[in-house]
């Protein structure tokens, strides 16, 4: 049987992973500066997360939902300390998409609206309602466009405030820093405006967290810059360093009742043990301290170089504009130099999503690359 092909793939095939390093068959070592999608959160193979998985498989992976599952309530007590989000309350599933598709749906329940809000340029997954408030039409399949949604600018308040006036939207669904699109973000009176709005017309507001959480920005959370509170916030990536994991944090105004959400794996045992070595990693290597830190080291020296014409983003969720197309230059970082870097929407921006333990030594590395493959490209 052949695989269905919906990837364009580099010819690298790698075997092996440590910290910020991936290595390919042959042995040759690659700098994760893409962290597979801003996935790797506490480096690749962590010992403590590694021997967490192990120790956890050995007594029991997986039992459904049915059962009392203490993993679950200690991955949510810390995820509350950590996150500073303690009056929440979490429902597991397994991926980003999954998350915004139980948030949507959570939305609806609540309000008993169905209509969605979404901006310009967001990627929610590729699922019926997340993949209907993604604006990307190319993969948005028929079945899927029945959903009802108004894809706004971003930045846009005063859109916004007349379409919620209707008082028939569910959600206003929203990455506080574009990812996928381009590490676009707003003002402070816009993300506050929007807190606000929702709350005057008792629609939700989703912060779609699913990339930029879990210490990417240096903040747990991207929102938690501006002063607001989500009524749902959809968690990913950065959660399971790499193990399938997913969430919602729901603000306590939303009431659960039995059935009104569900999964088979979500939240099982392998998933929450996973889950729960990565935030004892965060805490106990301060590594929204090191995401900081490193973040302006890394601006320092990409202020230097002059055809960045741009800096976007914050953390270590960072994006570097161009004024040309980086497809050739991204492509002569990972075969000449052997460092791994992201592409966005925007043809121009290559995105630096490393994992969180990353050090000065290694974006020295990535500078000094940078610089010659420009030289070597002619720009
Ligand atoms: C902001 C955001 N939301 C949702 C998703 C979807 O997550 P997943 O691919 O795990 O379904 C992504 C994935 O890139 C994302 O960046």
């Amino acid at each position: 049987m052949n695989l269905f092909n919906v990837y364009p793939l580099f010819e690298i095939t790698p075997v092996k992973a440590k910290d910020v390093f991936v290595y390919d068959k042959f042995g040759k070592e690659y700098l994760d500066l893409y962290g597979g999608h801003a996935v790797i959160s506490i480096g690749h193979s962590h010992p403590e997360y590694v021997k967490s998985i192990t120790e956890q498989v050995k007594k029991i992976g997986f039992y459904s939902n049915s059962i009392q599952n203490p993993i679950q309530e200690e991955l949510a007590k810390k995820l509350g300390t950590l996150s500073g989000c303690k009056e929440y309350e979490l429902f597991l599933c397994n991926s980003g998409a999954e998350a915004n598709e139980n948030a949507l749906k959570l939305a609806s329940f609540h309000t008993n609206n169905k209509k969605v809000i979404a901006f310009k340029n967001s990627f929610h997954g590729r699922t019926s309602a997340a993949v209907a408030a993604t604006d990307n039409p190319k993969i948005i399949a028929p079945i899927n466009a029945q959903q009802e949604v108004e894809i706004l600018a971003l930045g846009d308040l005063e859109s916004l405030e007349k379409s919620l006036a209707k008082n028939d939207v569910c959600a206003v669904i929203i990455e506080c820093i574009q990812g996928v699109g381009g590490l676009d973000e707003s003002t402070t009176d816009f993300y506050e405006g929007v807190n606000e709005l929702c709350k005057k017309h008792n629609t939700c507001f989703i912060a779609d967290e699913v990339q930029s959480g879990y210490g990417r920005t240096g903040n747990f959370f991207a929102f938690q810059k501006y002063n607001v509170k989500p009524d749902i916030i959809s968690i990913a990536k950065g959660m399971g360093n790499g193990f399938p994991i997913g969430g919602i944090l729901i603000h306590p105004k939303i009431k659960a009742s039995y059935g009104l959400l569900g999964t088979t794996f979500g939240g099982n045992h392998l998933a929450c043990a996973a889950g729960l070595s990565v935030l004892n990693v965060i805490e106990n290597e301060n590594l929204m301290g090191n995401v900081n830190f490193i973040s302006e080291y890394f601006i320092r020296i990409a202020e230097t170089i002059p055809q960045i014409k741009n800096i976007k983003g914050r953390g270590l969720m960072l994006g570097l504009e161009f004024d040309f197309p980086i497809a050739e230059l991204r492509k002569k970082l990972i075969y000449d130099y052997q460092i791994f870097t992201g592409s966005a929407k925007n043809p121009n921006l290559i995105r630096i999503l490393p994992p969180l333990t990353i050090r000065k030594e290694h974006i020295n590395q990535f500078f000094e690359a940078l610089v010659n493959a420009l030289k070597e490209l002619n720009t």
